[in-house]
């Protein structure tokens, strides 16, 4: 195909590797056709968070057979593709660079365009996977292990308009940081949720934060969580100095209520603000299970629809990238520059580069 024609159904192959999952997705227009994903979670969990350069590694051995296990999948052939989609920012710098460098070889090998897209717009992009078109404009709130945001979306392909942001610690490190202190493992988002199942979310009042009027005032759209895992360290620290046992599906379920509650009070009011009907809720931190029951529960009293993924979709993935790919191709973007950067810092704003 030519570079930025508009392809109905463009069959596209999307790289991901901003972190510690290298994913490989084919997409169609809306339809998926293969998700493979290979992790390297496990070699990090010894070390309580992702180590950048276990995490490169990792990409470089799994790159390769992950493509072969995508094409496998979804029964394509490298050639059919119409395009190459890769995260080219945020992200870990050395783990973005392997993504980048692998998309590049493929689109110069099959004389392929290559699109360089944002990993968060990614995030709100896949889940027209599972529910169809992407409602624009829409509210979509990003929360990650590195991300909090709150983004305005008029065109996904073009850029996205910041609301707020997390002012320091993103939702998912703070489960992964409360977690740690529970003794409970890493990631910490995934095992909270299910611990949280079997403890009380009103046991322990735990702080919401920025959610006073005065911090309202600066704050409407931002979050802060750092105050919050200061709070649990606290609580955790004083039972164990009276003796007690800490009750750790309690701590989970209480902690979590804290956040999830935060979450979906900013996320409705940033979309009552700008007059928005719909939500969309993506980053690994979307497949809280008690996020998802919370904010389909509020929302429905406002009128507001609500989007989430299905959990695999939430967390990274390569079908995320393909998905916002093939979007690009389908409304004519121009392509990236064969010299694409990975831009470990790369602004949401920034959408394609
Ligand atoms: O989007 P993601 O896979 O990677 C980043 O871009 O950061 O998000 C990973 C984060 C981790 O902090 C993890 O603890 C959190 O998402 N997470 C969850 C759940 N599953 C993953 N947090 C809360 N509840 C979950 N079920
Ligand atoms: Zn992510």
């Amino acid at each position: 195909m030519t570079s930025g024609a508009l392809v109905d159904e463009p069959l596209v192959l999307g790289i991901e590797t901003s972190c510690d999952e290298t994913g490989i997705g084919v997409v169609r227009g809306h339809t998926l056709l293969a998700d493979a994903v290979a992790s390297s979670v496990e070699e990090h969990a010894r070390f309580g968070g992702v180590v950048p350069e276990v995490a490169s590694r990792a990409h470089l051995e799994a790159m390769v057979p992950t493509i072969e296990r995508a094409c496998q999948e979804s029964g394509i052939k490298l050639h059919d593709v119409d395009a190459i989609a890769v995260t080219s920012g945020p992200g870990l710098a050395g783990a973005l660079l392997v993504g980048v460098a692998a998309a590049k070889a493929l689109a110069l090998g099959l004389d392929k365009p290559i699109y360089g897209v944002n990993h968060l717009a990614s995030h709100v992009a896949v889940d027209q996977l599972q529910h169809g078109p992407l409602p624009e404009p829409c509210v979509a709130m990003l929360v990650s292990g590195g991300h909090s945001s709150l983004l305005k979306v008029t065109d996904i392909t073009v850029g996205v308009d910041p609301m707020g942001a997390t002012i320091d610690d993103a939702a998912g490190e703070a489960f992964d940081k409360v977690a740690r202190l529970l003794g409970l493992g890493f990631p910490g988002g995934p095992v909270i949720d299910r611990t949280a199942t079997s403890g009380s979310s009103i046991a322990i009042d735990f702080p919401r934060g920025l959610t006073n009027r005065r911090d309202l005032e600066r704050h409407r759209f931002d979050f802060s969580f750092s105050g919050l895992k200061t709070a649990v360290a606290r609580w955790i620290e004083a039972k164990e100095r009276s003796g007690e046992p800490v009750p750790v599906a309690d701590v989970a379920a209480s902690f979590q209520e804290a956040v999830v509650d935060v979450l979906v009070r900013k996320a409705l009011d940033a979309a009552s603000s700008e007059g928005i009907e719909d939500i969309i809720i993506g980053g690994g931190v979307a497949a809280n299970s008690r996020l998802r029951v919370l904010a389909e529960e509020r929302a429905t009293k406002l009128g507001i629809r609500v989007r989430v993924p299905r959990p695999g979709l939430c967390t990274d993935n390569g079908a995320m990238v393909a998905a916002l790919g093939s979007e690009m191709v389908a409304r004519g973007r121009t392509p990236s520059a064969l010299d694409l950067p990975a831009d470990s810092s790369q602004p949401v704003t920034s959408v394609l580069v």
